[in-house]
């Protein structure tokens, strides 16, 4: 007797495979995060460890499998890949507001610089930045102060380092990198257990946490990593020579810019527009003496 074997489709994707949780059994349960948004994956390969450092980028083999509580997955085969882009790999979903991912993704993408573009796939990939970035706040109590609103600051500033006129290519790479990492030190200051952190400045706090990424960038090009941590130290200011600090001071200026349009948009007082005052209005600008 001829019995028909049912097809079995398997799917082959680049995705973050997130380890939730290991059972005795040797089963794990998997979340599969691509661009598109998140999966639910079981598998029963040999446990990989994991690294603190950096999400597991990979390609993934996986089968569809109805289950009585819904659809999920069995994975077949992981094959880590670290060298790929991790902003392809982000969710939509992450971002607060429905375009924030896709607009950090397209702004990455003016950068034209592969040392620089592999330093902010390695940064996105540390797995606070990768998770957090979309949810923090800019400040405690001032501009941007609202869930995702780092993300909203960083990703405004980089898109108007981009539309620059008049940059080279290579000051607005680095002026993109900044402006997308320039507030990074927050997520660390800003999280759970983190006011130690506070204490001693985001900028410091981001230029450790960021030591691997620097490392690395390093070694593709010494230069860049000399520059953009300069930059991220704030030394720019006193020690940074004249082409770096035109880039330093066109993000401060967009810093600047950014925060106070936040401000003004919650209406908050002194950063509401100013309007001229009323002939013999009540509403005269006056003048300290
Ligand atoms: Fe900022």
């Amino acid at each position: 007797m001829e019995v028909e074997i049912p097809y079995v489709r398997t799917i082959l994707i680049n995705a973050i495979v997130e380890q939730v949780h290991t059972f005795d059994s040797g089963a794990s349960h998997l979340r599969i995060l691509q661009e598109t948004g998140q999966m639910d994956a079981w598998s029963w390969l040999p446990s990989m460890a994991q690294d603190t450092e950096r999400v597991l980028k990979a390609e993934v083999c996986a089968m569809p499998l109805e289950t009585s509580e819904g659809e999920t997955h069995v994975v077949t085969r992981i094959q880590p890949r670290p060298e790929l882009d991790v902003f392809n790999l982000i969710p939509d979903q992450f971002g607060k507001r429905d375009d924030i991912v896709f607009r950090c993704r397209d702004v990455v993408d003016a950068c034209e610089s592969e040392p620089l573009r592999r330093f902010l796939s390695n940064v996105f990939s540390m797995p606070a930045v990768y998770r957090n970035f979309w949810q923090c706040q800019a400040s405690k109590a001032h501009h941007h102060a609202y869930t995702g609103g780092l993300a909203v600051h960083s990703i405004e500033m980089a898109e108007n380092v981009r539309d620059t006129p008049r940059l080279t290519g290579m000051e607005r790479d680095v002026g993109i990198a900044h402006a997308l990492t320039h507030d990074v030190g927050k997520l660390w200051c800003y999280a759970e257990g983190g006011a130690h952190l506070y204490a001693l400045g985001h900028e410091l706090v981001g230029l450790a946490q960021l030591h691997g990424a620097l490392e690395r960038l390093g070694c593709d090009w010494p230069d860049g990593a000399v520059a953009m941590r300069s930059l991220l130290s704030g030394q720019w200011k006193r020690l940074g020579g004249k082409p770096l600090m035109a880039v330093g001071s066109l993000v401060r200026a967009y810093d600047q810019a950014s925060a106070e349009n936040d401000l003004r948009l919650h209406g908050r007082h002194p950063h509401r527009p100013w309007s001229p005052s009323k002939p013999n209005g009540d509403n005269v600008l006056t003048f300290r003496r």
